[in-house]
Order: structure tokens, then sequence, then C-alpha cells
């Protein structure tokens, strides 16, 4: 994600400005910039690359930006727009007298640009946040207080007010405007913005780090407010433009701990992200309509919006998909092929990178090729799109990193919008590689005629469902956690399932084997006779993804087969299904992948088979917290394991 930070008050802006966001770094970013108050104007610099670059460049001036009391600055993980001089913030209106710093996802970013270009705006940069910057001045300039008197300025306050209603989409922001050199304004939606109280200054920062060295004392900004600096008051409004009272935090968390949200490592907050992740991912390529005539009607989703890809006929046509992987990714294809064979009924290999780049595979130019990098550097990955690539196929990467190579080299890219995933262990890049993929098997089978309007609208609205689920799934964390503190020591743990909870299994498995270092692996549990219940004894410990509804039988035949042989067991499976109580010593329930007012209606039914493929995105949940409190009580450290990096970027 982006990090924002600002300040207003008796000290030099810059000096402040520079090392705040140096706490800020740990999110990931690829460049960086400020804004300040400065002699009457705005005063911007920034740059691709790290801060020290832009530190390089501030050097290069003599006196940069001194005499500043007020400032802004970002750092910039891309969404939209490669990283760029261009496209680093802070972004400014044609007049150069505002900037915006903003951290979230315009949706309607295209349709607002369309807007203000036939009002003649013309922009610089490919992203979305230009947009708030021509529209604060926009409707600054509709605004004017005192008018007629020539001393009027833009309203400032309701420029931006105005403009937040133009916005769809998730934003943190902060804005300086040269007519008000007094004051910063913030505003979020969805996207984390706090503020700093100081004495005589007060700061305003996406996360606790950045202002630490200058107060404890922190205003958590809620869900569609509004806030004005100055540099000895603070106000605060709610979405309804009221003003709120709220005292300051305390906040005594130390540097490292800030930089984790407050939980103990980034493991655990990127799995706590993944609702916020997903509804990222999925969001903004969702078009939306009233369920009914009433202003109150809910919105429910209309359709896949895909402009970023342009998927045109001719991808519909492909007879097969490949896609290939390493890892993680390579376990999301995995669950990936059967969600297209099972929605677009399109024949899919998913093969291993470091296995498809040596063998020669027979590849048509019509084939689908799907690349899958969360870090889009991956060398296996890379050699084996551009071995496709040079046998004729179309490209189309979904990767987590904007300007990374596999996104340049790619013919189309699908992002994930996962923000940057700096455990070592992959959690919320897979689920939202699970996202995209789903999306696109949903399109491919709407466009292959494979799925009516009616399965393609009711998959899109379990689709729009599962952040929420996610969301209520993690809030039981705790049973996971205790069941993990009574397995952990476990020599043996398998992980199995049917079909996608196969697939599914094999990431289970990964995730315990990274960070524990036990000994673990997957198997598909038809083949439990064929060869993995000569390993079961008492030492063992068999974890089962159950989900696809018409094969219960056979999982609690098999559960009942380990557990005969002396096996521990748990269960993941769907709220309800408490035959498995039976069959298994635990039993962790996960939400129904099926549409509420169905869920009603069917209360004793299960989902219709269509969307069971969903399920992994929330059963791999609980396995990735039982990984990480596993590795906690073998005494690891869940972030770094030993031997791996978070790419893989040689042979
Ligand atoms: C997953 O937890 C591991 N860190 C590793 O398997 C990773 O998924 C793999 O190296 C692929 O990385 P990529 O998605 O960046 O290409």
């Amino acid at each position: 994600m982006c990090g924002i930070t600002g300040y207003i008050g008796g000290r030099e802006a810059l000096p402040i400005l520079i090392p705040s966001l140096k706490k800020l770094e740990y999110r990931g970013y690829d460049s960086a910039g400020v804004a300040l108050s400065l002699g009457g104007g705005v005063w911007v610099r920034k740059t691709k690359g790290r801060i020290s670059a832009l530190e390089e460049k501030l050097g290069a001036e003599e006196g940069a930006g001194r005499g500043a009391r007020a400032g802004i600055g970002h750092t910039r993980w891309a969404t939209h727009g490669e990283p760029s001089d261009l496209n680093s913030h802070p972004h400014t209106d044609v007049s150069d007298r505002i900037a915006v710093v903003h951290n979230g996802i315009i949706e309607n970013y295209l349709a607002l640009k369309e807007w203000l270009r036939s009002r003649g705006v013309l922009f610089r940069s490919e992203t979305d946040t230009e947009v708030i910057a021509h529209l604060v001045n926009y409707y600054g300039r509709e605004a004017e207080t005192n008018p007629g008197t020539g001393l009027g300025r833009p309203d400032l306050l309701g420029a931006v007010r105005r403009t937040l209603t133009r916005l769809e989409g998730s934003y943190a922001l902060a804005i300086i405007s040269a007519d008000y050199p007094d004051c910063i304004i913030a505003a979020r939606k969805d996207s984390p913005l706090i503020i700093g109280v100081g004495r005589g200054e007060n700061l305003v920062a996406s996360d606790v780090p950045a202002i630490l060295a200058h107060t404890r004392e922190v205003l958590f900004m809620e869900d569609g407010e509004l806030a004005v600096l100055r540099a000895d008051q603070v106000e605060l409004f709610n979405a309804q433009g009221e003003r709120v009272e709220r005292r300051p935090s305390h906040v005594d968390w130390d540097a490292e701990a800030a930089e984790k949200g407050g939980f103990a490592h980034f493991m655990l907050k990127e799995i706590h992200d993944q609702p916020r992740a997903l509804s990222d991912t999925l969001r903004p390529r969702l078009q939306w309509r009233k369920s009914g005539d009433d202003g109150e009607a809910a919105e429910i989703p209309a359709d896949i919006n895909f402009d970023e890809i342009a998927l045109d006929a001719s991808w519909a046509r492909a007879e097969r998909i490949i896609i290939t992987a390493c890892g993680t990714a390579w376990h999301a294809a995995m669950v990936g092929k059967y969600a297209f064979e099972e929605l677009a009924r399109l024949p899919v290999e998913a093969d291993v990178a470091s296995e498809f780049r040596y063998r020669n595979p027979i590849l048509d130019r019509d084939d689908l090729v799907i690349v899958i990098s969360q870090s889009g550097e991956t060398a296996d990955t890379l050699a084996a799109m551009r071995l496709a690539k040079k046998k004729g196929c179309r490209i189309l990467a979904l990767t987590n990193v904007v300007g990374s190579t596999l996104s340049r080299e790619a013919d189309l890219v699908l992002y994930t919008w996962a923000g940057p995933e700096i455990a070592v262990a992959s959690t919320k890049a897979f689920t939202t590689q699970l996202m995209c993929l789903y999306l696109l098997a949903l399109k491919l089978g709407r466009m292959r005629l494979c799925l009516d309007e009616a399965a393609y609208l009711r998959c899109l609205r379990v689709l729009s469902r599962i952040p929420a689920q996610a969301a209520e799934l993690l809030s039981r964390q705790d049973v996971i956690q205790r069941f993990a503190s009574r397995q952990f020591n476990k020599t043996k743990v398998f992980f199995m399932g049917r079909q996608y909870d196969y697939a599914v299994s094999l990431e289970n498995a990964l995730k315990l084997k990274e960070i524990s270092y036990t000994h673990s692996e997957a198997f598909a549990a038809g083949e439990l006779k064929h060869g993995p219940i000569a390993l079961v004894d008492r030492s063992t410990l068999i974890v089962t993804a159950a989900t696809r509804a018409s094969l219960f039988d056979k999982i609690i035949s098999n559960i009942k087969e380990v557990s005969s042989r002396g096996a521990s067991t748990l269960v993941i499976t769907w709220e309800g299904e408490t035959a498995f109580a039976q069959a298994a010593d635990e039993v962790f329930f996960i939400p129904k992948p099926a549409v509420s007012g169905e869920e009603e209606a069917e209360a004793a039914e299960r989902p219709a088979r269509l969307t069971e493929c969903f399920s992994p995105i929330l059963s791999v949940i609980p396995a990735q917290l039982f990984a990480y409190y596993c590795s906690l009580q073998r005494g690891n450290d869940p972030d770094k394991p030993r031997n791996l990096a978070k790419s893989v970027t040689v042979e």
C-alpha cells in the first residue's frame, strides 16, 4: 500500500516529512515525493525510486523547501500506472495550486477522467489519483468564499467535500492548497489514516510509525471522516459534515510493533489484511446495479468489468489454458484449473514453471497462457513465460507488482492489488490470485456461453460476499490457535482433499512446511490407499479440506480410515456439515459460498455445485493461521523462515 504523511506547525516541514516517509518504507513502494506550502504556492518534488533518490534530488537544490511550515509526503505502491516520476505523488491540479497524496484505489477514475477532459482538463499522469486534484480545483473554482469581493478564494473544504461525493473506491487523502497555507485537509474511506496531535503542531499519516518520533497522541480517523489540521487545532467532521469531538488515544507501541499495525508479525497482519485485499481486487472489476427500485435497494453485481485487459473474443476462442507458476502461485494455478473446467468448460494444464521451461511443451498459438507470480520476478516463471512467448503464445500475467518484469513482458496484465506482501510465506497474494482466476473463469464461461445469465450473476453475487465471509472467519482465529497449541509437535502432517480441495491442500502443506519446518505434504484423498496410508500412525495429523458436497461421503470414509489407524484429524468444511463432527477429532467451519437469500431459503441444502469451487479462498485461511501458530509454538520467526527468500530470482 502507499504511505502518506503530512506536517503542519512551527517547525521546518521538510526535515520532518522525509524521516516520516522512511518510517513507512516497510509498506513497500516504488517512488516518493513531497509537496510544501511555500512562497504563496505549492512546491512539489517527486521521483521514481527510493526515498534516498528523492533526498538526492532535494540535496541538489540549495535550501530546498526551506521556510515551509506545512507539507505532505508520499511513498507510492503502484496500482494504476507504471512507477515513474510523472506517476509519483503528490499530484497537482492544472494551476499547481492544489497538491494531493492518496492511498487506495479510485474505481471510477476513468469515467471521472473523461468527465474532466470534456471540461478541458489536461492530464499528466496515468494514475487514478490525479483526478482528485483536478476535481478539487474544479469545485473550488465553482464555489468562492466572499464571492464578488475580490478577496475571495476557492472554498477548499467545500470543494473537497464535493469531490469526495464523486469518488468510488477507497482513499486516504492529504491535501494542501496555495490558497490555504495554514491547513492540511485529510479524508479517509476504507484506507487507514491517523492524526498525530502535537503541541503547536499536528501530523497526518497512513500509519502510526510515521508520527511516533513527534507524538503518541493519536486520532484514528474513522471511515467517511474528514479533518482540517492547523498548527494549533484539529477539526474532525463526520460523513454528514457534523463536527466530531474525539479525544486522542495514547499509543505506546514501539516502532517495530507499529510497523506491523499492532500484529506480532507481518504474516499475521497480511492474513488479516485478506478481506481488504480481496475487496480491493474484486470491487473495481464488478459493475453494480440496484436490486430493486426503492432508494434503499441493495447494490448487486451486474457484470465483470475487465477494461484493463480487454479480454476480446479471440481469448474466448482459446481451446486450452496453460497456467505456469512456482510455489504458492502454482497452487493457485491448480485451484484455477478446477474453476476454469467447471465454469468455462476449458481444459487446463497447470504446470510448475521449472518443469514447463525444460520440457519443450507442445503449445498452440491459440492457447491462453496465464503466468502467475506475486513478485513478477521469479526466474523460473519468467523463463517459462519467455518460452511460451517465443512459441507464439499470448501471455496473460497475474501479478501483484506493477512494473515488475513479468508485468512489462506480458501481453495482458491482471493485478491482484493485495498491496505489498512482506512476509516470505504468501497469504493474501494467494487468495487474491484465486479471486482473479475466478473472475477470469466466469468471464470466459459467459463469453463461451457455458454459463447462462442467471448462473453468471449468481456466481458474481457469491464472490461479492467473500471478503465479508473471510472477515467473519478470521474473527474465530482463536479456535485455530488452540488447535495448533495441541498439534504443533506432530512430526508428520498430511493435508488431503478431493478436486480443488486437493489443490488447496497443496498450499496448506506448503504453508506449514515453510514456516514451522514440519515435514508436511498433500495428497488427493482418493490416493490414500495407493500409498500414503502406510505412513499413518498415532504420530500423524491429517487436515482435510472438504467442500465438494457430492464427495462428502467419500471424504468421511477417508477420515475414518486414517482415524482408525491412530491419526489425529481436523476437517475444514462448511458451517452446518455436522456429519464431519462425528468423523473427525476437530472441525473448523467456514462460511458457505452462497448468496444470503438462498442460504435462508435452502438452509438445509448445500450451495449449487457451481459455486463450490470458490471455497478454497476461505478454506485456506484456517490453514494459514494453523501454520502461523505452529511456527510460533516451535520458536520460529514466521516472517523470516530459514533458507527461504521472498522472491526466488535465481534458478
Ligand atoms: C510461498 O509462500 C513461497 N514464498 C514461495 O513458494 C512463492 O510462492 C514462490 O517463490 C513464487 O513466488 P512468486 O509468486 O513471487 O513468483
